[in-house]
């Protein structure tokens, strides 16, 4: 071989294992992203479970464990949870396809969710149990509205 066919065979050869790893990538991120989102909705179940056993009576009302919690998870809806949505990211996951083809409105039901979270932290300063409770129910529906749209029922 020739300096020049040599140099040649190996760009291509550079490209080509370039072009396998950058499609390894591309499916390493998804499964990442898919991860990431599994982990941001897994920490709001954290903050919001024990808001909503006291909101069912199952456990005594605790002023400052619920003030804890609403500002955790007021906190944790800074993350921007849409970056763990990809395109079409459907595989192994509950998302919906319906989540991309109604990507705008996707986004506005996790603007309602960060909104009704701020105020719910702001109420849970004040103390106010009726209305610590009132708002943490209109929380929790911004969680239940987006899961009934863009998210795959559990068969189990
Ligand atoms: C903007 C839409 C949206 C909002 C708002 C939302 N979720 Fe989700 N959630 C989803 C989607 C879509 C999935 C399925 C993701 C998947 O399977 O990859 C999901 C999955 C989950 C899961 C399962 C995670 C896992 O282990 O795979 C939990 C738990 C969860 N959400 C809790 C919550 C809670 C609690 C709230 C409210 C504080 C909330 N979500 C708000 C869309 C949303």
């Amino acid at each position: 071989m020739n300096k020049r066919l040599m140099q040649t065979a190996l760009i291509t050869c550079l490209l080509a294992s370039g072009a396998a790893s950058t499609s390894g990538m591309a499916q390493e991120s998804t499964q990442a992203a898919i991860d990431f989102r599994a982990s941001v909705m897994t920490t709001f179940k954290w903050y919001v479970q024990p808001m909503g056993a006291m909101a069912k009576g199952k456990i005594p009302f605790d002023a400052a464990r619920f003030k804890s919690r609403a500002e955790g998870l007021a906190n944790a809806t800074r993350l921007d949870v849409s970056e763990g949505f990809p395109e079409g990211s459907i595989e192994e996951s509950d998302a919906k396809p319906e989540i991309w083809d109604n990507w705008d409105e996707f986004l506005s039901n996790y603007r309602n969710l960060q909104d009704e979270a701020v105020k719910l932290q702001q109420v849970a300063a004040t103390g106010d149990e009726q209305a610590m409770l009132a708002q943490f129910k209109k929380t929790a529906e911004t969680c239940g509205s987006c899961h009934k749209k863009f998210r795959q029922k559990k068969e189990s």
